[in-house]
């Protein structure tokens, strides 16, 4: 069964001043594919996932989502969409328990006695839905503080609480850059769940071992453009290195 295209780019462009941050690169991923975006430090992946998320408007190119042409204006259009991303600080509030965290700006309210509070049950029930049936973590309770939490733990909730409207496309931008072996371990096992959800998954990484493991598809930037697209059961570590440093160009 052919997979159609979740979110397919054309022709992306985004300048910065005289940097050409996005040369006009195409970017495709389908649903519930994982794809691995790779490339030099300044390659863009970053800047080409903040316009999939509406961080940036590009400068010219058609954004299409589940084969309708989009203009997308800010990340609430995205999100409207389904489209979430797990920044790399995770952008947690130490102070505030996990359910709380994932719940950030998005509470849900009860009222009672014709006022609106805070309804802490249903969101600690939703938590414990997301972290425990969602993602098995191992986590002693949704009411724990943020700020005990090691790296890895801290990881998941910021996945938790990009799960809560049931995306379909994640964007990770370096999830596993500041964790230890171990840790990783945990989030690719994490990215392997996404999978079987059905969401599909952008994952950014230098660790190619990683993208190896996890990754259906690899997309290489180089110089702001996508220029090789590798199917990962049919290539290696070197024919990627190869790729990232322009040396190749494979478009399936
Ligand atoms: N807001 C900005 N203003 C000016 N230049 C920018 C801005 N964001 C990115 N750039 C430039 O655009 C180019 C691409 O940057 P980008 O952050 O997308 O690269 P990257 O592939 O994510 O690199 P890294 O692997 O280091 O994270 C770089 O030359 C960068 O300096
Ligand atoms: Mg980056």
């Amino acid at each position: 069964m052919k997979l159609e295209n979740i979110l397919e780019l054309k022709n992306i462009s985004k300048k910065f001043g005289a940097v050409h941050a996005l040369n006009g690169t195409d970017f495709h991923i389908k649903k519930g594919e994982v794809v691995g975006l790779v490339g030099d430090n300044g390659a863009g992946k970053s800047t080409l996932m903040k316009v999939i998320n509406g961080v940036y408007t590009p400068d010219s190119g058609k954004y299409i989502f589940e084969g309708e042409e989009k203009h997308i204006k800010s990340p609430r259009d995205t999100a409207a969409l389904g489209i979430e991303m797990v920044f790399q600080d995770f952008a947690l509030l130490d102070n505030l328990d996990i359910a709380e965290n994932i719940f950030l700006g998005r509470e849900l309210y009860k009222s009672v006695l014709g006022i609106n509070v805070l309804n802490r049950k249903e969101m600690a029930k939703e938590s414990e839905k997301i972290v425990r049936e969602k993602l098995n973590l191992d986590i002693d309770s949704v009411k724990s503080k943020v700020k005990n939490l090691s790296g890895g733990e801290r990881q998941g909730v910021a996945i938790s609480r990009a799960l809560l409207f049931d995306p379909k496309l994640l964007i990770l931008d370096e999830p596993t850059a500041s964790l230890s072996v171990d840790k990783i371990k945990n989030v690719l096992n994490l990215i392997k769940k996404l999978k079987e959800l059905g969401i599909a998954v952008i994952l950014i990484s230098h660790r190619l071992q990683e993208i190896m493991e996890v990754c259906d598809r690899i997309s290489v930037m180089y110089r702001g453009k996508i220029i090789s697209e590798l199917i990962t059961s049919e290539t290696d570590i070197s024919e990627i290195v190869t790729c990232m440093v322009g040396g190749n160009v494979k478009v399936y």
